[in-house]
């Protein structure tokens, strides 16, 4: 009802707006001032934790791309090796697991039948399987060693927006947490990452306030049958995550490459006003990331290509080279899906309602898949 909407349009607006939210709530009680973690509900022994060594992320749609960042995050700050798998995938192709193993599924619902038998699977190896969940007491952290409960609060419309950025939060404090249960030698930036995060809520809050003209440009694509999404790192995700959102929603052909496949076939897609956004990681840290994308830009933009470029406030390199400039609050490398998703879930919901589509309720899709 309208009621339960709270004056918006429609529940993904409401949820899209509750973000700043979620993601403090996912922080809430787990971080203190010092940049020390406490997550005491991860009810599996230090000990057990330090003889991990690999991780398995198991899970389906948004939430496995969540997934994809997590991997940066936690070979990064744990040098633990990590593999992401789609859950539908995973049981079928004889994964290598045991007790050193730590599965992590991820779920906003905790009842998607493909992460269930998963998971079962993995712990018929041995495996310890620690949940990511936004459901308390849904099936998925009923049958796991472990949960760390997201706090997003419920999430109605069919399409992810706030469970999945509480779902990366949590995967950084689960990489965070492993890097300091284990003494990496990362110790300090995982304090600073830690405050960081802290920021985050602040950041998406502003990213929200600024997005009127990403409602506008999305209104002028109404009529167009393609959008490609460029990212790198853990920009690449990203970019899988817009390229879906707008096929759930605007019912568009919509694909995510990383950048430097572009050379490899993407380009050939390339043609006058075709729409392609792009997700440019920041230009300090991994700068030469950053030079390669701008490159990438060019090249597209010499083609054609409609360029819609989300970067990083203050990034002048871009500007010459972006025909619609969406800017993000700076964040740490690792963190920048938090802020640079968040355009993209607007585009694609703006989208989609130009085009006419419930954007609650898409066709063919269920919010929760429970059979395999
Ligand atoms: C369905 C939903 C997606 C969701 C996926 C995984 O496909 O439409 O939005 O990402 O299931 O759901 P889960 O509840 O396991 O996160």
């Amino acid at each position: 009802s309208a009621a339960e909407k709270a004056g918006y349009a429609s529940f993904m607006l409401k949820e899209i707006a509750e973000q700043p939210k979620a993601v403090a709530d996912t922080l809430l009680g787990r971080v203190d001032g010092s940049g020390t973690l406490s997550l005491d509900e991860v009810r599996i022994p230090a000990g057990v934790l330090r003889e991990v060594d690999k991780v398995v992320v198991v899970a389906c749609g948004t939430a496995y791309h969540a997934g994809l960042i997590a991997k940066y995050a936690i070979e990064h700050w744990t040098r633990i090796p990590c593999e992401v798998e789609l859950a539908s995938e995973f049981r079928y192709r004889d994964p290598i697991l045991d007790q050193q193993t730590l599965v992590v599924a991820i779920s906003q619902s905790g009842e998607t039948m493909d992460t269930l038998m998963a998971l079962r699977h993995a712990r018929e190896q041995g495996a310890r399987v620690l949940a990511i969940c936004n459901t308390n007491g849904s099936t998925i952290p009923r049958e796991s060693d472990a949960v760390l409960y997201t706090h997003a609060g419920p999430e109605v419309a069919v399409a992810s927006t706030k469970a999945f950025l509480t779902q990366l939060v949590a995967c950084y404090l689960v990489a965070l947490y492993l890097g300091q249960v284990r003494g990496t030698k990362y110790g300090d930036e995982i304090g600073d990452v830690v405050r960081d995060l802290s920021g985050i809520s602040g950041a998406v809050e502003r990213v929200l306030g600024t997005m009127d003209p990403v409602r506008e440009l999305a209104r002028s694509l109404a009529h167009k049958n393609t959008v490609l999404f460029l990212g790198r790192h853990v920009g690449h995700p990203v970019a899988l995550e817009g390229a879906l959102k707008l096929k759930e929603l605007a019912y568009m052909h919509a694909e995510g490459f990383a950048a430097g496949e572009l050379k490899h076939g993407p380009i050939a897609l390339i043609e006058e006003d075709l729409p392609v956004v792009v997700v440019v990681p920041s230009p300090r840290g991994r700068s030469i990331l950053h030079d390669k994308i701008v490159s990438n830009i060019q090249e597209i933009r010499a083609r054609g290509a409609r360029t819609i470029v989300i970067a990083e406030e203050g990034d002048e390199a871009v500007v010459p080279y972006a025909d619609h400039l969406v800017r993000v609050p700076a964040t740490p490398t690792l963190l920048q899906p938090l802020v640079a998703t968040v355009p993209l879930q607007v585009f694609a919901c703006e989208l989609a309602t130009a085009r006419g589509n419930e954007v609650d309720q898409p066709r063919n899709l269920a919010k929760s898949v429970t059979v395999e």
